[in-house]
């Protein structure tokens, strides 16, 4: 896979796997890392090799936000152009056909937490710690947070956060359900391509059309959204995936999905 200078993309098997890679700021984003992560994630949307996207960090963070040193000499309209190109990275992510869970091993803070609440799902190693502490600088969260973490966690808890800033430790992350679950720091990643593995031997295009349904539904009022599933749900019995999931269960065997 392509060569980056801020992250790198591996292949393992049917998953791809995107660290952030600027250990030296803990992963901190500038504009550089947004551009490439948000290719590197246009890449793996259009790759039909790619099952399930991991993202990760190298060293002791996911990612402790935005470059505030690259942040610091902006002036309005740049801060405009930043925040939505973080805002295509962050849209682009929540689209993918693809699940994408994020792997937090370590410090995720403002625009990392961005990153993760546009994840799928989110399983954080017991060090990891959270945070959305824009307001110290005098700013607010600038790539979706004040949207997505209200809608995964309510408004009064996303509230505390950012009045606050204060960082939350992994085993108060997952009381509140900003994450999914917590597991030993050696485990992380162990767990994380199990996971991933074990949605790799799924029906491709139902999970796909679940992931929409599940995306776009939550948007909608419930009988909308409960009409889409019933569409959804009814569009799958005309695929080759649910002729052969079926009858597999029926001969006692491991379907032989086509991802069609
Ligand atoms: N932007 C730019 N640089 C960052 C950064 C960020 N968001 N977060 C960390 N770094 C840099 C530090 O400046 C430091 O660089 P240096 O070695 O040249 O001094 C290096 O990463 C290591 O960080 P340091 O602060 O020394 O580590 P620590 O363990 O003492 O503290 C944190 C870790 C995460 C608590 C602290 O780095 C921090 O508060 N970072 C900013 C978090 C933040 O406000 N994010 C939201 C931005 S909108």
């Amino acid at each position: 896979m392509k060569t980056y200078t801020t992250l790198t993309l591996e292949r393992e098997g049917h998953t791809a796997v995107l660290t952030f890679n600027r250990p030296e700021v803990l992963n901190a984003l500038n504009t550089t890392v947004a551009t490439e992560a948000l290719e590197a994630v246009e890449t793996v949307g259009c790759d039909p090799e790619v099952r399930v996207l991991i993202l990760t960090g190298a060293g002791r963070a996911f990612v402790a936000g935005a470059d505030i040193a690259e942040m610091q000499s902006k002036n309005a309209q740049q801060a405009r152009v930043y925040s939505e190109l973080g805002h295509r990275f962050m849209n682009t992510l929540q689209d993918l056909p693809q699940p994408v869970i994020a792997a937090i091993n370590g410090f995720c803070l403002g625009g990392g937490l961005e990153v993760a609440l546009a994840c799928d799902i989110r399983i954080a190693a017991e060090a990891a710690q959270f945070g959305l502490p824009e307001t110290i600088l005098g700013i607010i969260p600038g790539w979706g947070a004040t949207q997505r973490a209200a809608r995964l966690v309510g408004a009064a808890r996303t509230k505390e956060m950012i009045f606050t800033g204060t960082r939350i430790k992994a085993a108060e992350a997952l009381a509140m359900g900003l994450v999914n679950r917590v597991v030993p720091d050696g485990e992380l990643m162990d767990t994380v391509r199990e996971m991933a593995a074990s949605m790799s031997r799924q029906g491709q295009t139902a999970l796909r059309r679940a992931k929409q349904v599940i995306n776009r539904g939550i948007e909608l009022g419930l009988d909308e959204a409960l009409r889409l599933e019933i569409d959804t749900f009814v569009d799958l019995f005309d695929t080759p995936d649910r002729c052969e999931g079926m009858r597999a269960f029926l001969e006692k065997r491991k379907p032989n999905f086509s991802g069609a």
